[in-house]
């Protein structure tokens, strides 16, 4: 089967989804049900309506676009990923397994394919964690993996509820009729940058990946005395923001101090109040992101960093509050999806690597409800959730042949 990726459509519609950003190029910003994001989501829809595609929704604006195959009843195969972007970000994380899933069913269509089974791209929501503070929220509905009580509980830094926001951008219906049941896909593959720089140090076109770290977010609140920056002598003072630069410090070495390449922990948010300069700290809101490919290596490292809170509270007469708000499994991809996307890179004389992910993806979801495997392609530097985030256009359409041929062989 002789495919042709259309690489300056992928290029164009890569480039008409970054448009649609809340900030300016090259910054991408998508926080998921924005305007921006609404206007992606009308966009991409009308793109699989081209393609032939029968597209639906579900209550949380999971989309799904399907070519019906020669025997519809069977499980599908899918393909896909997200477009929500965090804060300042790039544009190509997520995208290019959304856009790269529908280039291989056109390459497919237009190779006079007819798939047994249907094949179908799924573009989830809120994949990032930004809005509502849990990552892969459509997914993990999608999987039944997440309680419905803590998915209403969720709330928006405006404090708006997930029912208020996702009815008003126009997903209503009960959550309790996202959830597919396992076995509802014969397979999912999810075609995504490697958001590290392995690939590109090797010079290695493709990577397969063999599992998906297990992360885990941390809350952390911290409370201390406020008070007045000249007044309060030092020995007399309970200083919520020295407590929080200790405790980060101590997240730090934690994950260091396991000797793992595979451990990573991050402090990406700290909100200091009252947060004047003048003005000793009282509270501090923080989050630590940890991860690790093994899960009690992980979980050693939860428990160290509470530990380690206990003792810099005590030491410091402040209190710490840890909470725990997802503490996920690592994935291990399924033997029958690696197959497919190695057969097809042997197949095309392509070189990969087999390798892990230490970022999250929707797939850590979906391998809960079906066989699954990601393929990556190389980004320059290895670096993403930046805005000089890039992949090329060759990378892409390289993704995208053996992405294609994988799905072809996968429907079998
Ligand atoms: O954080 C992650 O691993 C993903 O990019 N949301
Ligand atoms: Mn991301
Ligand atoms: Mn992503």
């Amino acid at each position: 089967m002789n495919l042709q990726i259309h690489s300056d459509r992928i290029t164009a519609e890569l480039e008409a989804l970054a448009s649609f950003s809340a900030t300016q190029a090259p910054a991408v910003t998508r926080i998921v049900f924005s305007p921006v994001d609404l206007q992606a989501r009308s966009w991409l829809k009308q793109r699989c309506a081209a393609a032939g595609l029968t597209v639906r929704e579900d209550a949380v604006g999971n989309t799904f676009a399907r070519w019906i195959g020669a025997e519809p009843a069977l499980p599908a195969v899918a393909s896909g990923s997200h477009i929500d972007a965090i804060p300042h970000s790039g544009r190509y994380d997520g995208t290019v397994g959304v856009i790269g899933a529908l280039e291989a069913i056109r390459a497919l269509q237009d190779a006079g394919f007819n798939p047994r089974r249907s094949i179908e791209l799924i573009l989830f929501t809120s994949e990032e964690p930004t809005r509502f503070g849990l990552g892969c929220l459509g997914s993990r509905l999608l999987s039944g993996t997440l309680d419905l009580v803590r998915a209403a509980s969720l709330r928006d830094a405006e404090g708006a509820a997930l029912d208020q926001v996702r009815t008003r951008a126009g997903f209503s219906g009960p959550l309790a009729g996202v959830a597919l049941p396992p076995g509802a896909y014969h397979a999912f593959v999810e075609l995504h940058i490697e958001q590290g720089p392995l690939l590109e140090r090797g010079s290695i076109p493709l990577g397969v990946v063999t599992a998906i770290a297990a992360p885990a977010t941390l809350h952390i609140e911290i409370e201390g005395e406020g008070g007045h920056a000249g007044g309060v002598l030092m020995p007399d003072r309970r200083d919520a923001f020295a407590a929080a630069a200790e405790i980060a410090l101590a997240v730090e070495s934690a994950a260091r101090s396991t000797g793992a390449v595979d451990t990573v922990a991050t402090v990406g948010i700290c909100e200091v109040f009252p947060g004047a300069v003048n003005s000793i700290p009282s509270r501090v809101r923080m989050t630590a992101d940890v991860r690790d490919i093994e899960l009690e290596r992980r979980d050693a490292l939860l428990a160290t960093i509470r530990e380690r809170c206990s003792a810099i509270a005590a030491a410091r007469g402040v209190t710490v509050r840890c909470e725990v708000l997802n503490a996920d499994a690592p994935a291990q991809s399924s033997p029958l999806v690696l197959d497919g996307l190695r057969g097809a890179c042997e197949k095309l004389q392509l070189s990969y690597k087999c390798m892990v992910s230490r970022a999250y993806h929707d797939s850590l979801f979906m391998s809960r409800i079906a066989p699954t495997a990601m393929l990556f392609i190389p980004c320059r530097g290895g670096i993403s959730h930046r805005p000089d985030e890039f992949a090329s256009a060759e990378d892409i359409a390289r993704g995208v042949l053996v992405l294609a041929n994988a799905l072809a062989r996968l429907t079998e």
